[in-house]
């Protein structure tokens, strides 16, 4: 989540910044990121972003192809300046998690792949004289619920720090990206704690700085979405509970056909069952809130039939005017969201003990046609 509230939280703590795009720098440095702590993912820099970023001084460019390098070299050589970089490097490791955000396998777009990094290494040492080779980064996937694609991962970068060490690189950072998992439904992702000491234990002696730039698990489990139930409705084959919020605003089932706990947002449960078990439903089982009294999808109103947050789920009670939470929002949620069918965005709430602070207003009809003409 990119809410400049949510950023200045992290910064309040020390914390540096991973930025994909300029929009990102522009928002870390609003919430007063220091440049010296933010690096600079992604496969398609544009030059504009990379002047934006070369002149504010961010601490490095994690460079994702062979053009990218020459580049930002050109960029940094008008500017008259030295850009510090790291390779992002494409380890060919499975991560275990969904296609879609894996990044760190020969087939997906991300990072060089370790031999060719290595001859970029050389090659920008001898001839992109506006550069300096800062660092090594890799980061191989989201979502990822085992430790062991990571430990794979650093083996193999540790390689590569070896053989540019060899070549008179001077290695200083290792970013080692984020990708660490959370629990959504019943997934056994590491603490924190395990992943930090398989990592110490992997990097013991090395001699880097290391970079982490974890996204989801800090802020995954930490935000919730709220919709209210507009209509139930008893289909032929199914249940359905129509509600005011849309994969436009959380696309993550729509996308990856991702599980979202789900929950009433009552004081008290109620006890009186509305509608019945679909004939389609597979077998009933406890759900996560802890029983349930029907199955049903979980719908927005946006015209497509992908636009559900939940099938086939044993729910609790829900009837129209109800609130459900959607769980697990905190990460790729918000930042993910669009005004998809004019739908204005919904407003965020940070939420600290009995207090609350609107950290983003609800859009407004008139936020939806901001910059656009009549002609
Ligand atoms: C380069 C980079 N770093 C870090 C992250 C954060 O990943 P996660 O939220 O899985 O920790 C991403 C996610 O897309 C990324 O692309």
């Amino acid at each position: 989540n990119s809410n400049i509230a949510i950023l200045k939280t992290f910064v309040k703590e020390g914390s540096g910044v991973d930025i994909v795009s300029g929009g990102e720098l522009y928002r870390a440095l609003k919430a007063g990121a220091n440049p010296n702590k933010i690096v600079y993912s992604g496969v398609g820099k544009r030059a504009d972003e990379i002047e934006y970023a070369l002149k504010v001084g961010i601490l490095m460019f994690n460079v994702e192809s062979p053009e990218e390098l020459r580049a930002l070299n050109e960029s940094a050589r008008r500017l008259k300046k030295k850009a510090s970089f790291a390779i992002r490097v494409n380890p060919d490791v499975e991560p275990k998690t969904h296609p879609y955000i894996s990044t760190g396998l020969k087939k997906n777009k991300f990072g060089i792949e370790a031999n060719k990094a290595v001859r970029e290494y050389v090659y920008a040492k001898n001839n992109l004289k506006n550069l300096i080779p800062l660092g090594v980064d890799c980061h191989i996937g989201s979502q990822i619920t085992q430790l062991s694609p990571f430990v794979d991962a650093l083996k193999k970068t540790k390689n590569i720090i070896a053989l540019l060490r060899s070549e008179g690189i001077d290695v200083q950072y290792l970013d080692i990206g984020g990708g660490l998992g959370i629990t959504y439904k019943d997934e056994d992702a590491p603490h924190p704690s395990k992943y930090g000491k398989a990592v110490m234990d992997e990097t013991k002696g090395l001699g880097v700085t290391l970079i982490f730039e974890p996204g989801r698990v800090m802020v995954g489990n930490a935000g919730i979405l709220v919709t209210k139930v507009l209509y139930t409705k008893q289909g032929t084959e199914k249940n359905f509970i129509i509600v005011d919020a849309a994969m436009n605003d959380l696309a993550r089932p729509s996308l990856y056909g991702s599980y979202h706990a789900i929950k009433a947002v009552r004081k008290t449960a109620s006890p009186i069952p509305l509608l019945v078990k679909s004939p389609s439903s597979p077998p009933l089982e406890k759900g996560d809130e802890g029983g349930f009294e029907i199955v049903a999808d979980v719908v927005g109103p946006i015209c497509e039939s992908g636009d559900f947050f939940a099938k086939d789920r044993p729910l609790p009670f829900f009837q129209s005017g109800d609130l459900m939470a959607l769980m697990s929002a905190g990460a790729y949620g918000f930042s993910m969201s669009s005004n998809y069918n004019s739908r204005p965005r919904a407003a965020e709430v940070m939420v600290k003990g009995n207090k609350f602070s609107v950290i983003r207003e609800r859009e407004s009809y008139k936020d939806l046609i901001k910059g656009e003409k009549l002609v």
